[in-house]
C-alpha cells in the first residue's frame, strides 16, 4: 500500500552536486521552509524542553544544517527576545556549508560528530534524519546525545499521504527545479511513522529521548539530559 513502508531510495541531492544546482536547491528549500514555518517547532519546543530561563544563552549544534538558514532564523529570533543563541552548522556537504558565508560551518558526518562530549547545550536537526538508514539514525542519536550538555531536538517530516499530496499540489502552482520537486516528494516517502521511529529510538539505548508527532505533518525526537525546567 502507498507509503506503508519507508523508501530507502537515495535522493538526487544526496550526492555532491555543482554549486549552481545547490544554489537553486536551497532557494527552493528556503521558499518551502518559509511556507511550512520550519523554525516554529524549535521556537516552541526548545523553551518548553529547557525552560525559558535556561534559553538566555545557548550554544547550539545544527546537524545537517545545509546552507545554515535555520541557525540564522533561530539566532535572530532568540536575539529579538534578548537571548544569545550561538549556532554551529555541521553538514556532510562542504559546498552547502560554504553557502553560509558568515556562520560557523563545519563539514562532517552526523554519524561521527567531530566534537568532544558535552560540547554544546543543544543539538538540533531539521529535515535531516530521513536521509539516514534505520541503523544510522540510532548512531546519530547516540552521537547527538554524547555531544549535548542539555538537550536534543530533531524535527522531520512524518510519512503520510496528506503531506505527500499537499506537496504535490503546491508543486502544481509553485515552480521549482524538477530534482528539487522529486527529492521533496521522496523525502516524505523516506520519513518514518511515529511507532517506527519510537522503536528505533528505544533500541538506540538513549533512554532520555522520546518521539512525538507534531501538528500532523512533522515528527519530533526530543530529550533532555537533566531536569532543567524551573
Ligand atoms: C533536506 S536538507 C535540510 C537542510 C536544513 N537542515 C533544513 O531544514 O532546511 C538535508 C541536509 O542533511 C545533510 N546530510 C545528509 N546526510 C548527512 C550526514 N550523514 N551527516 C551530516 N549531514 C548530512 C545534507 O547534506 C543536507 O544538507
Amino acid at each position: 500500500m502507498f507509503l506503508s513502508r519507508r523508501s530507502l531510495q537515495a535522493e538526487y541531492f544526496d550526492s555532491e552536486r555543482p554549486v549552481a544546482e545547490l544554489t537553486e536547491f536551497f532557494r527552493s528549500l528556503n521558499r518551502m521552509n518559509r511556507l511550512f514555518r520550519f523554525a516554529q517547532p524549535f521556537q516552541s519546543l526548545v523553551p518548553s524542553l529547557l525552560g525559558e530561563n535556561n534559553c538566555v544563552a545557548l550554544s547550539v549544534l545544527d546537524v545537517g544544517a545545509g546552507d545554515g538558514s535555520l541557525g540564522q532564523v533561530l539566532a535572530k529570533w532568540a536575539g529579538a527576545r534578548g537571548w544569545r543563541w550561538q549556532v554551529t552548522n555541521l553538514d556532510i556537504s562542504a559546498r552547502s556549508g560554504a553557502m553560509n558565508g558568515n556562520g560557523r560551518n563545519i563539514a562532517g558526518s552526523a554519524l561521527r560528530l567531530p566534537f568532544r562530549a558535552a560540547s554544546f547545550d543543544l543539538v538540533i536537526a531539521s529535515q535531516m534524519i530521513h536521509h539516514l538508514s534505520d541503523v544510522e539514525v540510532q548512531q546519530m542519536l547516540r552521537e547527538a546525545w554524547r555531544v549535548t550538555r542539555k538537550a536534543i531536538l530533531f524535527c522531520d517530516l512524518h510519512r503520510n499521504s496528506i503531506l505527500y499530496f499537499t506537496l504535490w499540489l503546491i508543486f502544481l502552482f509553485q515552480s521549482h527545479p524538477e530534482p528539487f520537486r522529486a527529492d521533496a516528494l521522496l523525502s516524505v516517502k523516506k520519513s518514518w511513522k511515529t511507532g517506527e521511529l519510537r522503536r528505533l529510538v528505544l533500541a538506540s539505548g538513549v533512554a532520555g529521548a522520546e518521539v512525538r508527532r507534531y501538528f500532523g505533518a512533522r515528527i519530533v525526537v526530543q530529550g533532555t539530559k537533566t531536569r532543567l525546567k524551573e
